[in-house]
């Protein structure tokens, strides 16, 4: 794709030379997140990142990922704030928040919406999930991170094996990765959910249909066996027509040390969009896992940065001159 002035909606943009190149300029973007020198490659540009859900890394991860290029943040974080509440439509939004920035992130609770406010936008829009249709940049950090984690161990994506487990019919950040995932060859999905929150067939479809391998489970042990990654979601509670229904599925998977000891392969890496539930009925990723070397949800959420950074930088068209705008950090960095 032509990545210059593009809206990044859905990971069904992408090709594998897309990701490559994603890829490619995400690795260039760790001396910055590392603190090790400074660009101001968009200084002057402003982003809109607009969240009308809860979150925490999405939109902090955008907001600093847009400063470590230099260039500033205006936000929003709650529909409540905003002038949707006055019954303003997506489209009016966007047209009047193109006119102040010149990219635009948007989370929103509906399907669809970010495709909508984004034909209504003179400027980039990258979507930072609606509903649980899609999350393309948790998904384009998750294939950066099983890369990485399994590329110490000479292996490549062609041929992983990988468990979905949890939430796999709301969760959008699955349903991204499943897409992209496709895109390779020769994958085996392990799909661990309870009954009644299985992936949509849409999905198992299209795994099917590019040949890859799917197994369902109902029961997180025999579905976690043989497996390079373990992803572990949350059960996406504020999907639920109520919380009656919400918590019959609170705490039915839980990996610990002791599940994963038993079950998995030495060395299966486990990975977590977070936040993970860590209230004592849910547990869905144990905190006695925090001491294993193969968890790897912390490296996971900083490479958040590094590839949104990338994506900032090939829609803004910057991505070749990110080092000419650059200087050494002056103030003492932790890092
Ligand atoms: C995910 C999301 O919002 O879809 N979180 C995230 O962006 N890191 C997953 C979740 O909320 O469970």
């Amino acid at each position: 794709m032509n990545f210059v002035g593009s809206h990044i909606l859905s990971v069904d943009q992408f090709s594998r030379s897309d990701i490559a190149r994603i890829f490619e300029t995400a690795d260039t973007m760790l001396v910055y997140a590392e603190r090790q020198r400074i660009t101001r490659i968009l200084e002057g540009a402003i982003l809109s990142n607009m969240f009308f859900e809860p979150s925490t890394r999405t939109r902090v991860s955008f907001g600093s990922a847009f400063n470590l290029l230099g260039g500033e943040v205006r936000e929003t974080t709650e529909v409540r704030a905003s002038s949707l509440t006055k019954g303003e439509s997506l489209e009016d939004t966007a047209r009047v928040l193109s006119g102040y920035s010149d990219v635009i992130v948007m989370r929103h609770p509906q399907e669809g919406s970010v495709a909508e406010f984004a034909a209504a936008s003179r400027v980039p829009v990258i979507n930072g999930g609606d509903g649980s249709n899609e999350h393309p940049s948790q998904a384009l950090l998750d294939l950066y991170t099983i890369r990485k984690e399994i590329r110490t161990r000479g292996a490549g994506v062609d041929g992983l094996r990988i468990a979905l487990v949890g939430d796999l019919k709301y969760g959008r950040a699955v349903h991204s990765l499943c897409k992209l995932l496709a895109l390779y060859d020769n994958i085996h999905f392990s799909l661990v959910a309870p009954p009644g929150l299985s992936a949509p067939p849409a999905v198992v479809s299209l795994l099917e249909a590019k040949g890859h391998k799917v197994t369902i489970h109902h029961e997180l042990e025999r579905g976690i066996h043989h497996v390079d990654i373990v992803y572990v979601t949350r059960t996406q509670e504020e999907r639920f027509a109520s919380q009656d229904e919400a918590d019959r599925y609170r705490g039915l998977f839980q990996l610990n040390q002791a599940v994963y000891t038993a079950n998995c392969e030495p060395n299966t890496v486990i990975m977590h969009p977070l936040p993970r539930d860590s209230r004592s009925e849910a547990q869905e990723l144990a905190s006695d896992l925090d001491a294993n070397p193969n968890l790897a949800i912390f490296r996971q959420a900083d490479n958040g940065v590094l590839v949104r950074m990338a994506l900032f930088a090939l829609v803004l068209d910057v991505a070749d001159r990110v080092d000419e705008f650059s200087k050494p950090v002056p103030w003492h960095s932790h890092r």
